[in-house]
C-alpha cells in the first residue's frame, strides 16, 4: 500500500490530498516510472475512504500525465521521460524535474532475464532461514559460488573462507578502513566519488593522486584506493609497469592496495584484464560488487583481504553482526548457481559492445576519448565550457549526465562521462544527437 495519510480536518478535499500525496511520492523517488499503484478498491479500503475518492484522485493524476492506465492491468506511474511539474508544487522545482540519466554506474539488465530473477526470490521464500545471526563471513554456499566465479573470471584463486560477503564496494571499503592502522588514503583523481566520501566520513585524509600517473611513493598512507582494470572515470587500464610500481610503493610503506574491480568483466573484444590481487595477495585487498552484473540495488559485494586484515575483519564482524541480510545473499546464490549472472553479463556485454561505438561515432568528431572503449560508459575530454553547455542541452532535452569535473578534486580535466547501460537504444540515440549537436555548435568542429 502507499505510505499516504489523509487528514479530514484539512479544508482540502480528500481526492486533492491523495493526488498531491501521490505526486509527492513520485517526485521524491518513492514511486518510480512503471510502478503499479494499488487498485482504487484496495487503496480506498486501506485509507478508509469511499472508492470514489481514490478514483477522482487517479483521474486527476491521469489528466496531468503523472500516471497512465493499461487496459485490464491497472494504473502505473507514467513513463514519460520528463514528468510534469506539479501544479503549485510545494517542493523546489529541481526536485520535480525527472531526467533519463546517462549514468556511468547503471548496468543494462535485459528484461528477458526477469523470470530467472523471480525464480531466485521464490527459492528464497521457501528456504529455511538461519536460526541465529548468519555466518559472519557470509553464507558458506554463496562464498563457494563466489570463489568458483573469481577463479573462472578473474584469475583469483581463493578459498571460500578467504571471502567476506559485503553490502557492496563502499561497504567493503568502510569495513577495511575500520581495521587499518592510522594514516591517510591515496585516491585516484579524478576518481570514484563514493570512495572519497567514505574515506572522509571515517575521518581519514584523502591524498589526491593523478589518475594516470604511476604511484611511486605511499609514505604517510595506510592504503591506496585504485581501479586498475578500468580507471573510474577515465577508463584507462593500469599499465603493467604502473602495477609493479604501485605494489613496490605499498611494500615500502607497509600500506595496502585497495583494488576496486567494479566492471572488469565488461571488456568487449578481449579477455578481462587480470586482477591486481592475483599478483600479490598479501598486499592487495580485492573489492568486487554485484552492482554491475545483478544491479546496484541488490547491495552485495565481496572482499578478499590479505590474511591479517581478513582475520581482523572477521573478529570484528563476529561481534558486530553487520553482515548483509541473509535473504539477499541467498538470492545471489541462486542467481550464480543458475548461471543467471553469467547470462546477464554476456547479454549486457553484447549490448555495450554495440552501444559504445555509437557513442564514439557521435562524440568522436568533437571530443577526445579518454581511455579504451570498455564497460558501460565512456569519458570524453573537451573544453569545460563545451562540456557544461552539452550537459545543459541534454538537461533541456530531459537527460542528465555528469561532467568530468564532477569527479575531479585537484585535477583539472574537463569533459563528459557518458553512461549507456541504464537507457534504451532510442533514448541513447536521442541523447547522443543532442550532445553532438551542442558540442558541434560550441566547438565549431575540430
Ligand atoms: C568505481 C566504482 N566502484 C564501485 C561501484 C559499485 O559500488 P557499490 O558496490 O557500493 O554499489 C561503482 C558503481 O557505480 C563504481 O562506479
Amino acid at each position: 500500500m502507499l505510505p499516504v495519510r489523509l487528514d479530514r480536518t484539512r479544508p482540502e478535499p480528500l481526492p486533492a490530498q491523495l493526488a498531491a500525496a501521490v505526486r509527492g511520492l513520485v517526485t521524491d523517488g518513492t514511486l518510480s516510472t512503471g510502478d503499479r499503484l494499488p487498485s482504487s478498491r484496495a487503496l480506498a479500503a486501506d485509507l478508509h475512504v469511499a472508492r470514489a475518492v481514490v478514483e477522482q484522485a487517479y483521474d486527476q493524476l491521469l489528466a496531468e500525465a503523472w500516471v497512465e492506465t493499461r487496459r485490464g492491468s491497472g494504473t502505473f506511474v507514467a513513463s514519460g521521460e520528463v514528468l510534469p511539474v506539479a501544479p503549485a508544487a510545494p517542493r523546489p522545482a529541481t526536485r520535480t524535474q525527472r531526467y533519463v540519466r546517462l549514468d556511468a554506474g547503471t548496468p543494462w539488465i535485459d528484461p528477458r532475464h526477469l523470470p530467472g530473477w523471480r525464480r531466485a526470490w521464490r527459492e528464497v521464500s521457501v528456504a529455511r532461514a538461519p536460526r541465529g545471526y548468519p555466518d559472519a563471513l557470509g553464507l558458506p554456499e554463496l562464498r563457494e559460488a563466489l570463489a568458483e566465479r573469481l577463479a573462472r573470471t578473474r584469475g583469483l584463486s581463493v578459498e571460500p573462507d578467504e571471502i567476506l560477503v559485503t553490502a557492496g564496494t563502499t561497504d567493503g571499503l568502510r569495513q577495511l578502513l575500520g581495521v587499518l592502522g592510522t594514516g591517510d588514503v591515496l585516491v585516484e583523481d579524478p576518481g570514484y566519488r563514493a570512495a572519497v566520501e567514505t574515506v572522509r566520513a571515517v575521518g581519514r585524509g584523502v591524498v589526491d593522486h593523478p589518475a594516470v600517473a604511476p604511484v611511486t611513493d605511499l609514505t604517510g598512507c595506510v592504503a591506496a584506493y585504485v581501479t586498475p582494470a578500468h580507471q573510474h572515470p577515465l577508463g584507462r587500464v593500469m599499465p603493467a609497469a604502473d602495477r609493479l610500481s604501485l605494489l613496490g610503493a605499498a611494500r615500502a610503506a607497509d600500506a595496502v592496495v585497495l583494488e576496486d574491480d567494479y566492471d572488469s568483466e565488461f571488456r568487449y573484444d578481449v579477455a578481462p584484464v587480470p586482477a591486481l590481487a592475483a599478483l600479490d595477495r598479501s598486499r592487495v585487498a580485492y573489492l568486487g560488487t554485484a552492482a554491475k552484473s545483478v544491479g546496484p540495488g541488490l547491495r552485495l559485494g565481496w572482499l578478499v583481504a590479505p590474511p591479517e586484515l581478513h582475520d581482523r575483519l572477521l573478529r570484528r564482524r563476529v561481534v558486530t553482526h553487520d553482515t548483509p541480510p541473509w535473504p539477499t545473499q541467498r538470492a545471489l546464490l541462486t542467481l550464480l548457481r543458475d548461471g543467471w549472472v553469467d547470462r546477464v553479463v554476456r547479454t549486457a556485454r553484447r549490448v555495450y559492445a554495440s552501444r559504445a561505438p555509437r557513442v564514439a561515432a557521435a562524440l568522436g568528431p568533437h571530443a577526445e576519448l579518454a581511455g579504451p572503449l570498455a564497460g558501460m560508459y565512456s569519458t570524453w575530454l573537451t573544453r569545460p565550457d563545451a562540456a557544461r553547455a552539452a550537459r545543459d542541452a541534454a538537461r533541456a532535452a530531459g537527460f542528465d549526465l555528469p561532467v568530468l569535473a564532477d569527479y575531479c578534486r585537484t585535477a583539472r580535466l574537463s569533459g563528459l562521462v557518458v553512461g549507456f547501460g541504464g537507457v534504451t537504444d532510442a533514448e541513447l540515440d536521442h541523447a547522443l544527437s543532442v550532445l553532438a549537436g551542442s558540442l558541434g555548435r560550441h566547438l565549431g568542429g575540430r
